[in-house]
């Protein structure tokens, strides 16, 4: 599986998520099996380069190979400038974020609303892609199936972007319109396949090893890109991986081994954001770990109400002695991934 030239260890993606996909999130993921992931979305408003928020997301200390970088914005010589500003702090990969319903930038609908607007998408796309390309850096494209169920465009806008030198794009199956409401659907990925000669990643409602294998069978896709599933089971990579590679599901892990990798990414995860913004944004992390186990929802509801890392971090380590010595091994979850409409 290659972005360009640049070669990947696996076909398994983590999906920009924002507010997620951190560095120490990122990194964790990558860790457990994912081959690649893709920052939370960085502006192309220049204004907001040297708020605390954009330049925490444009820091890309230690982290493993390759560095993907999200940009979101209407312009495109803004976001020509935005690929720029994030190639020079570390971007191997720039992908730009015609998926989800970003916010407005300068008075426009970023995000999947570019759908509805071939051109303007098509001129962000070329802006984008002759900035990086004299740098050697790769451009993708992160899109939905379309802008309404009428009108599934994504085959058009991969073909445009194809010919326009994107390196790989990634297609949510579920329509701007949809928003975050129904099931994705897998046929208008498969048809984005058909079309082009460049990966494709098929991406919505991936949750467990079986889907992947069937979402990769199903689209014809090179690669899966997961969401949700990953908030709090960052190893279901892993487990995919397994599972692709000998049909069999591998065992859950150890309750003493999820308790070491979630205390590691809080160490990082606090490094990130300090002793008070840290503590605040690893209870969503925390919760999404524990929300399904036995106990889970008693733990968060206590665990969100700790306000210094050391007595959190204390918290969560004895939650989880305390289950291993009832279950050693995680016990079985269901239901785990959120509604997207409560999500994003
Ligand atoms: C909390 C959250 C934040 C998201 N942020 C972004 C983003 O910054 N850029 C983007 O392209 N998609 C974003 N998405 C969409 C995801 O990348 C993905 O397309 C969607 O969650 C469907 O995949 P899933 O079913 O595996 O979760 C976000 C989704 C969630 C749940």
């Amino acid at each position: 599986m290659r972005i360009g030239a640049i070669e990947l260890p696996n076909r398994l993606f983590v999906a920009p998520m924002a507010g997620v996909t951190d560095r120490p999130f990122r990194q964790l993921c990558k860790r457990l099996g994912a081959g690649y992931a893709v920052s939370e979305m960085v502006t192309s408003r220049k204004d907001l380069w040297s708020s605390l928020k954009t330049s925490r997301r444009a820091n890309h200390d230690g982290e493993t190979a390759p560095i993907a970088v999200q940009i979101a914005g209407t312009d495109a010589a803004m976001m020509a400038e935005a690929a720029a500003y994030n190639i020079d702090r570390g971007a191997q990969i720039i992908d730009i974020n015609m998926g989800c319903p970003a916010k407005k930038v300068c008075n426009k609908w970023a995000g999947s609303a570019l759908m509805q607007d071939e051109p303007l998408a098509l001129a962000i796309i070329e802006a984008v892609v002759a900035a990086c390309a004299p740098r050697g850096v790769p451009v993708t494209l992160k899109m939905r199936s379309g802008w309404c169920a009428r009108e599934r465009n994504a085959v058009a806008l991969a073909r445009a972007a194809e010919s326009a030198g994107v390196a790989m794009v990634a297609v949510h199956g579920r329509t701007r319109e949809q928003g975050y409401t129904g099931a994705a659907e897998y046929d208008t990925i498969a048809a984005v396949k058909a079309a082009i000669a460049i990966p494709v990643a098929a991406n919505g409602d991936i949750d467990s090893p079986a889907k992947a294998a069937q979402v990769l069978e199903r689209t014809g896709a090179d690669a899966v890109m997961i969401g949700r599933a990953a908030q709090g089971r960052p190893w279901i990579f892993g487990d995919i991986a397994h599972y692709l590679a000998t049909g069999r599901h591998r065992s859950a892990p150890q309750v003493r081994e999820v308790k070491t990798w979630l205390v590691e990414h809080l160490h990082d995860h606090y490094a990130l954001y300090g002793e008070f913004a840290g503590v605040r944004t690893a209870r969503k992390h925390i919760g999404w770990a524990v929300r399904a186990l036995p106990g889970g929802e008693a733990f968060r509801a206590r665990m969100n109400t700790i306000e210094n890392c050391e007595q959190q971090l204390a918290a969560v380590s004895d939650w989880f002695d305390a289950l291993g010595e009832r279950h050693p091994r995680l016990p079985a979850t269901t239901g785990c991934i959120e509604p997207l409409l409560e999500a994003a």
